[in-house]
């Protein structure tokens, strides 16, 4: 499968911005900026965005991400969100090892992929982030930490259950800096991504998984990042925040 063939996906990331006072009019701005939008257009919230972020998407082609899962279908887990509360909502993506909650908020390789277990049991399809630190990409092992990270979230996971995923390349170094990777550089890493995943469930299946870029991406530099054969989208954080500027990275996405 050429890439012609996978049809990409910009997916917003909002981060914890937006209050949910300020959705609905977001919301509307967004439908208009995307409209027309000849690619698969997202929008990862915060929680209490999801439902005013839900009810505006309605008919449009918008759909919802959250930013994490816990892995558990429900019980004492005081704080957390559960998969099948998502899907029930009508969630279709989550954000999943994202760099700032694995700087910041403890977690592991090991936690990702009990996210990643519970968000595909939950239906719903993972954005599992993956990436290499400055220091990391210094010292030369991107491609070791990379591969760790995608072999270690993915263990476990059916071919049918891959379709389902998406996987983002997030240079940690790029991600909110304004300092993005080259194109050349974005290439090499999303080409390793999809020989890593062929390795364990073929060519076919590597060839139709999505693999987005993320990481200061924005309405100047998108066309040249997407222009790359294995670039399929991107995550976007501060650029998702403004209509204009994320209608532009979509437009730049056909
Ligand atoms: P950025 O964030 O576009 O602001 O660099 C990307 C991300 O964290 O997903």
């Amino acid at each position: 499968m050429d890439q012609s063939k996978r049809k990409p996906l910009i997916a917003g990331n909002w981060k914890m911005n937006v209050l949910p006072s300020r959705v609905p009019a977001l919301m509307e701005e967004m439908k208009a900026a995307v409209a027309g939008a000849d690619c698969r257009v997202a929008l990862c919230v915060p929680y209490v965005d999801l439902a005013p972020a839900l009810a505006a998407a309605a008919g449009s082609c918008l759909a919802i991400g959250a930013q994490n899962c816990h892995w558990a279908e429900g019980g004492a887990f005081t704080g957390e969100i559960a998969p099948g509360m998502l899907g029930e909502m009508g969630v279709a993506y989550v954000i999943l090892g994202h760099s700032e909650r694995r700087q910041y908020f403890g977690e592991t390789d090991e936690t990702v992929a009990k996210r990643l277990r519970g968000a595909l049991d939950g239906g719903l399809s993972p954005i599992l982030c993956v990436g290499e630190t400055l220091g990391e990409r210094e010292d030369g092992s991107t491609a070791q930490v990379v591969t760790r990270q995608t072999v270690a979230a993915l263990a476990g996971v059916s071919e049918e259950e891959l379709s389902r995923v998406v996987l983002a390349y997030e240079p940690v170094w790029a991600i909110g800096t304004g300092k993005t990777a080259t194109s050349e550089e974005a290439e090499e890493v999303c080409a390793l991504l999809r020989r890593t995943v062929a390795e364990s469930y073929g060519e076919a299946a590597a060839q139709g998984l999505p693999i987005l870029y993320g990481g200061s991406m924005n309405a100047a530099n998108a066309a040249e990042l997407l222009g790359k054969p294995d670039v399929d989208g991107g995550l976007i954080g501060g650029a998702s925040l403004k209509a204009a500027d994320f209608g532009k990275i979509v437009a730049a996405a056909r």
